[in-house]
């Protein structure tokens, strides 16, 4: 089997007629993306460049160097959107589900806290945690900006409770931009070890820089495999025929659907190991194509679990949806006859859970291809970080082409901006006092309230 496969049969109109899409129509987009493909493999995005990937790996070892000898439990990782979904990923699909709990599944890695939010209920807990173990603690703080209030604040208050432990500066690594920012001023100032994240890379686009290397590094995952994977997919889609192409076909599939009236795009792995890859695309394609009143809007569903919460909507609601399947052979567990007495329960009795697992999911690509809802399937040969490498580098050229589909910048995200600009104001921040009584003002007007 090859390390992925994509099967489109049910986003065509010979399987699903008019719900579906023409192939003809189809390879009329494809051949807008192979000229855009030509442009852009002459002139690469820095996402694409692998030989500053590649010595960003060595900037990486580099600074693992001077970690040695540290007895390290807990690494905690603060950062938010782009600065951490991309790691969540990586730790998903490739640590134990197990790995905080029990010490014999995470080998010599340490536990890791992923704090992507500023809710207290958990910043809480992992700080008390930080205090009770202070000098087996790893404080990473990553943000491109160097800027993001909810990092800032997360490490105000985390490097405050470490500074009370012996050599606290040793145990804390900044991933921040090179030259600006207020992160890398206080690398400077107070001298803590840093990586970059390279110039022209955004956060959605920053997993394969120190941003995802580091963290998946320092856990023990083979970070040589995943750049390999990324590598390989990048020659594939330089170089396979557009016809042949996986970025370029699930590019023009994804834009012939919003097209078609299909502006919902459910995500749903049946892989519990790329749950998380789920929400890294769903950022990626929200963030980088919600622009001038288009873009797709991305779901995630999980099977099998959302077969009993999601699937009606997808198969009897309204035809506005499309399908990403994501599928990976499960492993096997043995369905025991441990009750003879119920002869209804037969069928599962003796069988792999496994088997089971693939009948839920072909049993529900069916059901959503009779009532013709388009899907495709994507299906991964093994969860392993050379398949993690590719799928990753595989999606953010997806994105990538669609944004010169639809005519739009997919590198910025000037709307998220302004809510930010709102959040610091609120809380006082010098030079926004126009944007602070805005908001004073609307909490002064009479509001539309209902109580119970
Ligand atoms: O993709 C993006 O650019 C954003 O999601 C950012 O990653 C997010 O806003 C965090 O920004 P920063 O890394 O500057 O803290």
């Amino acid at each position: 089997m090859k390390h992925i496969t994509l099967d489109i049969t049910n986003v065509l109109s010979k399987t699903i007629g008019d719900e579906g899409i023409d192939r003809a129509l189809l390879l009329n987009i494809a051949a807008k993306i192979k000229e855009f493909k030509k442009t852009v493999y002459n002139t690469p995005y820095p996402f694409m460049d692998f030989g500053l990937l590649r010595s960003h790996l060595n900037d990486v070892y580099k600074v693992g160097e001077n970690l040695k000898g540290l007895n390290i439990k807990n690494l905690i990782l603060l950062g938010i959107g782009g600065s951490s979904l991309g790691t969540e990923t990586i730790f998903h699909a490739l640590l134990d589900p197990l790995h905080n709990i029990e010490s014999d599944k995470r080998g010599n890695a340490p536990r890791y806290f992923i704090l992507d939010n500023i809710d207290l209920h958990r910043i809480k807990r992992v700080a008390e945690l930080v205090k009770k173990e202070n000098e087996e603690t790893l404080l990473v703080a990553i943000s491109k900006s160097g800027e993001t209030p909810e990092t800032m604040s997360q490490f105000m208050v985390f490097k405050d409770i470490l500074t009370h432990g012996k050599d606290y500066k040793k145990r804390i690594v900044i991933i921040t931009d090179k030259n600006k920012g207020m992160l890398r001023e206080i690398v400077k100032k107070e001298g803590y070890l840093s990586l970059p994240v390279p110039e022209g890379i955004g956060g959605r686009f920053s997993v394969l820089t120190p941003v995802g290397m580091f963290p998946a590094w320092f856990m023990g995952i083979d970070v040589e495999e995943i750049l390999s994977g990324a590598k390989g997919m990048s020659e594939h889609i330089e170089n396979a025929d557009y016809k042949k192409n996986l970025a370029v076909i699930i590019a023009s599939i994804l834009y012939a659907m919003d097209n078609k009236g299909k502006p919902i795009h459910v995500v749903m792995p049946y892989c519990e190991r790329l749950n998380a890859f789920a929400d890294w695309f769903r950022q990626l394609e929200a963030e980088s194509l919600g622009k001038k009143g288009r873009g797709p809007t991305p779901l995630k569903s999980i099977g099998v679990t959302d077969q009993h919460s999601q699937l009606q909507l997808y198969i009897d609601g309204p035809k506005d949806k499309f399908i990403t399947f994501l599928y990976c052979v499960n492993e096997s567990q043995y369905i025991p006859e441990s009750i003879p007495y119920i002869e209804e329960l037969d069928y599962l009795a003796g069988k792999d859970m496994k088997e089971l697992f693939r009948a839920e999911f072909l049993g529900t690509r069916r059901s959503l291809t009779d009532a013709k809802t388009p899907n495709i399937t994507i299906t991964l040969d093994e969860i392993n970080p050379f398949n993690i490498g590719a799928l990753i580098f595989l999606y953010e050229m997806v994105i990538a082409f669609m944004g010169f589909l639809y005519g739009i910048n997919a590198f910025d995200q000037p709307a998220v901006e302004l809510g930010k600009i709102y959040t610091k104001a609120i809380m006082g921040k010098k030079g926004l006092e126009e944007k602070r009584q805005v908001i004073e003002q609307e909490l002064t007007k009479k509001r539309s309230i209902i109580e119970f």
